[in-house]
């Protein structure tokens, strides 16, 4: 039954946070709401905010502060919700007083009866072990090509970079029976190519089922065409994996595995849990059982202490392993996290800005390279 109210929703970040809006989207709809792309015309609108980096969560409140003059026209709710509402909490009232609603990313479920019921502003920011009430009602999705499905929220690795363990909350993971069931709709309604999304998809545990199982499983459902996974850490991403996906025809042939640095210095204070040959030995391992099999990474430039030696050894393990695209990211010290409570932000931000046009320079003629040595 409709309720006649419009959803807006606005949203910044990577894939999950995408994914969170569609299931919302859908959660809305269940609930009698219409969904709008109509700013104006919006009764509600929700702005979905991503903190994983500085720029995204600055993007967010530009466009949080354009809302204002909005809601001067015509009273409409607005919400605050994600990465962004859980580290800022009460703070963004004071700082955006026409905010009604601030929501982390472990109570999103809640959000359609927060709105109808809504009298005073509403802080919703506990860390609920909830995960699988979003995605269920989700039915109604529309054709994507691959659709995503989420996996498990939150992380509890602890990069000391991340804010993700503090603002998505430890790790959480989805009952495999949900997900099987979630990708047969998905199947029975054409959609036959998907991704599975989890912040380090090794970690993925339930009652005893590991991620390698969970793939097992996926890829016996039939009619399922292609599943493609994101993101694997190089720490416990185990050899039993690489196997399956070389023998599997289901599994995408793709590996996104952040590097973050080629400097074990480095790594060391990042605290990600493996050396630059420790990395090699995998990329190794990986292009012998696939040879044909896309690889893509993450780094960071100008994490604190990096010298211009750490940044050459990141330059020649790049040149070195070739990789099919890498994303470059200046570093950015976020709230909670160990290196920005305990590691003064040291290198420049023009030296930042140099080792980051480096590397995407370097990259870009890489990627171009191996595209026309396939054609
Ligand atoms: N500064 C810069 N980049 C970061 N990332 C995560 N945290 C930070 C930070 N504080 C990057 C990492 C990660 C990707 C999703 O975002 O490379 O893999
Ligand atoms: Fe952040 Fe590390 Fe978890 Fe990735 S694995 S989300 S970088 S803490």
């Amino acid at each position: 039954m409709s309720n006649d109210l419009k959803l807006y929703i606005q949203t910044y970040g990577c894939q999950m946070n995408f994914r969170d809006s569609e299931a919302l989207k859908n959660l809305f709809l269940k609930y009698g709401f219409l969904i709008t792309n109509n700013l104006d015309s919006a009764d509600v609108i929700l702005i979905n905010t991503c903190s994983v980096r500085a720029h995204a969560e600055q993007r967010a409140f530009s466009f949080l502060g354009k809302l204002k003059r909005l809601k001067e026209k015509k009273h409409r709710v607005i919400g605050v919700i994600g990465c962004a509402a859980q580290n800022y909490k009460e703070r963004i009232f004071k700082r955006f007083p026409f905010v009604d609603l601030v929501v982390g990313p472990a109570n999103f479920y809640k959000l359609p009866s927060l709105i109808l019921n809504l009298k005073d502003k509403v802080l919703e920011v506990d860390f609920e072990k909830e995960i699988d009430a979003l995605y269920t009602f989700d039915s109604n999705r529309e054709f994507t090509n691959p659709a995503y499905v989420t996996i498990s929220r939150g992380c509890s690795n602890y990069c000391s970079y991340c804010i993700v363990p503090y603002v998505r909350g430890e790790l959480v993971c989805r009952d495999p029976q949900n997900i099987i069931k979630e990708i047969k709709d998905l199947v029975e309604r054409g959609i036959k190519n998907i991704t599975l999304l989890g912040q380090n998809v090794n970690d993925y545990s339930y009652q005893g089922i590991g991620f390698l199982e969970l793939l097992k499983k996926i890829t016996k459902i039939n009619g399922l065409e292609e599943v493609g996974f994101i993101t694997s850490h190089p720490k416990n991403i185990s050899k039993e994996l690489i196997i399956f996906m070389a023998h599997n025809p289901k599994v995408r042939k793709h590996l996104h595995l952040p590097l973050q640095s080629g400097s074990d210095r480095i790594l060391k204070l990042m605290e990600r849990g493996y050396t630059s040959k420790e990395y090699r030995e995998i990329v190794d391992f990986y292009r012998k059982q696939i040879p044909e099999g896309k690889l893509t990474t993450d780094i960071i430039v100008g994490f604190p202490t990096e010298t211009e030696k750490d940044f050459e050894l990141t330059l020649n393990l790049i040149k070195e392993i070739r990789f099919d695209a890498a994303y470059i990211f200046k570093y950015s010290p976020r709230p909670y996290a160990k290196a920005a409570r305990f590691l003064k932000d040291d290198v420049p931000i023009k030296e930042k800005e140099r080792r980051h046009s480096i590397l995407l320079e370097l990259q870009k003629r890489i990627s171009l390279e191996k595209k026309c040595l396939k054609l």
